[in-house]
């Protein structure tokens, strides 16, 4: 048997039914790497736990109750833009199209692109990637509306996901990433992401992003911080999973959400501060954690940028801007690159 994805042992293969499947590397790996990463986060002075950690299942419904939030702006003023696509979009998709998506997100996003292109397609594979499990769920809502459907779903990170898909064979992909959640990287970070996904492509794949603009502090951090204290679940609720996942011994209400927007570095910072001093037990990930009163765990960086930047960012990377789409406060933009 030749090794490819398919029958690569690290992967355990559920096949629902013929329109369904998924992938998903063996648990053990998972856990690993999570008791590891908040080692390794926490075990120094400044200290960090990893946004990729808020999706358990409540944190995943948590964030779902964030985008339809007044103070959100984010997720439907792109729900928007996605809306006018429908007219736009169709002109640079010649021919058959698999979409793959980088998280599976809400898939009332999902579905907007699905309507674009069932417009032209008969038949649409879909390929979600996503760490939470919750992409089962969505999985099986969508199938249940789009009798065309063909769904893979990669339950992994975004990285094992791309390694997934490339060379799986040589139809053409949409690749779409949504939600601003490329804004979580780090520059240098971010750039290698772009480059992965950059080289998981080939010449006449798309690939579709969407990133939140640099606007009034005041209008990012009520964003982050809103009136209802769901953020602030959201945030702290990483800290319970940790203590359900990973034996520990957290009191929540020790911590205090933090968001604020660094205007030098253009990110919205989220943190869990400290209300006192305090030592916590993390059994799975081998720490005694000491933290001071006023101390901060940051929990994550959400970047805004401007135009300009985006633009001489996909240039760098190798990437050839065909279109951008932006709401008319000029709030967030879509971007949709393919390979220079
Ligand atoms: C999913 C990373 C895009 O940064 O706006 C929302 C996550 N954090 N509120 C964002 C988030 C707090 C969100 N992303």
């Amino acid at each position: 048997m030749s090794k490819t994805i398919q029958n690569d042992v690290s992967y355990k293969k559920y096949i629902i039914d013929n329109n369904l499947q998924y992938f998903k590397p063996h648990s053990t790996k998972i856990e690993k790497s999570f008791a590891d990463e908040i080692h390794s986060g926490l075990n120094r002075s400044s200290k960090y736990i990893s946004p990729k950690f808020f999706y358990d299942k409540k944190g995943s419904n948590l964030f779902e109750q964030i985008c339809s939030l007044p103070e959100y702006y984010p997720t439907r003023t792109e729900i928007n833009i996605l809306k006018n696509l429908k007219f736009d979009l169709p002109n640079y998709l010649k021919g058959d199209f698999r979409l793959v998506e980088l998280g599976s997100g809400s898939s009332v996003k999902t579905r907007l692109i699905l309507d674009i292109l069932s417009e032209t397609q008969k038949k649409i594979e879909y390929f979600p990637i996503d760490i939470s499990e919750i992409l089962t769920e969505s999985s099986e809502m969508l199938q249940k509306d789009y009798s065309n459907l063909y769904i893979t779903g990669i339950i992994d990170t975004y990285e094992g996901g791309l390694e997934f898909i490339e060379k799986y064979d040589n139809k053409k992909n949409l690749i779409i990433f949504l939600g601003s959640s490329y804004g979580n990287f780090l520059p240098e970070e971010g750039k290698i992401f772009l480059k992965r996904i950059n080289s998981t492509m080939k010449k006449e794949d798309l690939f579709l992003i969407g990133l939140d603009l640099v606007k009034d502090t005041k209008i990012l951090e009520s964003a982050y911080d809103d009136s209802q204290g769901i953020t602030s679940k959201f945030n702290l609720n990483v800290l319970s999973r940790i203590n359900d996942e990973l034996d520990a011994d957290f009191v929540l209400k020790n911590f205090k959400h933090l968001a604020k927007y660094n205007e030098e570095q253009q990110r919205v910072e989220m943190y869990l501060k400290s209300l006192v001093n305090q030592s916590v037990i993390i059994s799975k990930s081998n720490l005694l954690l000491k933290l001071k009163q006023g101390e901060l765990i940051h929990t994550e960086h959400s970047h805004k940028y401007k135009i300009s930047q985006i633009k001489e960012l996909m240039d760098k990377i190798g990437f050839k801007i065909i279109q951008n789409w932006l709401d008319t406060k000029k709030h967030y933009a879509l971007i949709l690159v393919s390979k220079k």
